[in-house]
């Protein structure tokens, strides 16, 4: 059994740290130490509510809606945070979420 490893992942408007485990999405940690940070939806990697840009670090990401983040994004270090585990400590941005139809 892989044994999980803590993380520091820090919101950088806010400044604020939290711990994260390697085997708890990045949301799940927010939402446990700083709620009201980012907006909660579906838990799914579905609706983009929780969409986040990570600035600096290394993540790993499960099956994201490609409505919400599309490859392009995805490159650019766009992801939802229901769906992110990190890999080494992180800073990240909340992405205001956007009604973007193309
Ligand atoms: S909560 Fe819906 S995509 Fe993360």
């Amino acid at each position: 059994m892989e044994q999980a490893t803590k993380f520091k992942v820090q919101d950088k408007a806010t400044g604020a740290f939290f711990n994260c485990a390697s085997n708890q999405s990045l949301l799940v940690a927010m939402e446990r130490t700083n709620p009201g940070l980012i907006k909660v939806g579906c838990r799914g990697g579905g609706c983009g509510l929780c969409k986040i840009r990570v600035v600096e670090g290394d993540y790993l990401t499960k099956a994201m809606s490609r409505k919400q983040v599309s490859v392009t994004e995805e490159a650019q270090g766009y992801a939802l945070a229901c769906r992110a585990y990190p890999r080494t400590n992180l800073m990240f941005e909340v992405v205001a979420s956007s009604q973007q139809t193309d």
